[in-house]
């Protein structure tokens, strides 16, 4: 498995060869350094920082925690489909006198459609083309989310799937994960377990008649994660995950950050259940990579 310890071995493309859409296929995961370059990167980076610079402090500041999951009760999260929306790291280990960024856990979830930095970051041609060939016919922008995994404090992501939080039918969700600075073992990187996301699918998130959420449990079989492989990846790399596919990331116990950015992409077509978290207000439509924000 070392295609996925030695992301080195892939080359950049424009295009996805036979090769990478059949690994895609069999994999559920898909590692293309240098997808990126540097100024693409940094270009999100800086804009992050500017934002942090705007952010002015809640009432009550939201903790994300995918071990603890107060969070999916909250109305500022429940809220954040189609905002710009800070998450903190565990109360327990931040200290609110260090800069945002080494105590935010994300922000998120629709950076791409109200900030013209990363709306242009995300609609590129070559990213419209990369979805296009991972089987896209007209993908849909539904959520985007800014990782900051600070060091010391950021926090496990728990063993899961995609597809049960952001649900199709049929599924269509994929991931496109960006290592925004290099991620390693030693600072958190994804893991994953590779041909798995050919399995059903075993949990459904969704939001529940009392106004909160809840994870329905579908099949109760743990994830084999003894088979799990590392996706260490440099600072530029495209990592792309099928909806379907398990990941999980440990703790940042390292003193580097692990910054990087996500966005999922779901199919125009596919039915888009009333009851998943993430709702989109009527004036703010999903929409596809045509549409530029002009600055
Ligand atoms: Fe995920």
């Amino acid at each position: 498995m070392d295609k996925y310890t030695d992301a080195d071995k892939h080359k950049s493309m424009a295009e996805l060869s036979d090769t990478q859409i059949q690994d895609f296929e069999n994999d559920g995961v898909l590692v293309i350094p240098e997808f990126f370059t540097t100024d693409e990167c940094d270009s999100v980076q800086n804009r992050m920082t500017e934002l942090l610079s705007q952010y002015r402090p809640q009432e009550k500041e939201t903790v994300f925690s995918t071990t603890d999951n107060t969070h999916t009760q909250e109305d500022y999260f429940l809220t954040s489909g189609d905002k710009i929306r800070f998450f903190f790291e565990d109360s327990e280990v931040v200290d609110k006198s260090r800069p945002l960024e080494l105590t935010l856990n994300k922000v998120g979830h629709a950076l791409h459609d109200l900030d013209p930095v990363f709306s242009n970051f995300v609609r590129q041609p070559k990213l419209a083309k990369l979805a296009s060939d991972v089987g896209f016919l007209s993908p849909l922008l539904l959520q985007s989310m800014y990782i900051f995994k600070p060091p010391k404090i950021g926090g496990e992501v728990v063993w899961h799937t995609d597809h049960p939080f952001l649900w199709t039918d049929p599924p269509s969700v994929k991931g496109l994960w960006v290592a925004l600075e290099d991620a390693t073992i030693e600072n958190g990187c994804l893991w994953c377990l590779p041909g798995l996301h050919k399995e059903q699918p075993r949990q459904r998130f969704r939001r529940n008649s009392s106004g909160g959420t809840e994870m329905i449990t579908l099949n109760p079989d743990p994830f084999p994660t003894e088979r799990k492989v590392p996706v260490e990846a440099k600072k530029g790399t495209l990592v792309v995950l099928d909806g379907l596919l398990p990941h999980w990331s440990g703790p940042n116990t390292s003193s580097r950050s692990r910054h990087a950015f996500t966005l999922h992409l779901i199919e125009e077509s596919a039915e888009y259940p009333k009851d998943n978290w993430l709702q989109r207000s009527d004036d703010m439509p999903l929409r596809g990579f045509e549409t530029q924000i002009v600055d």
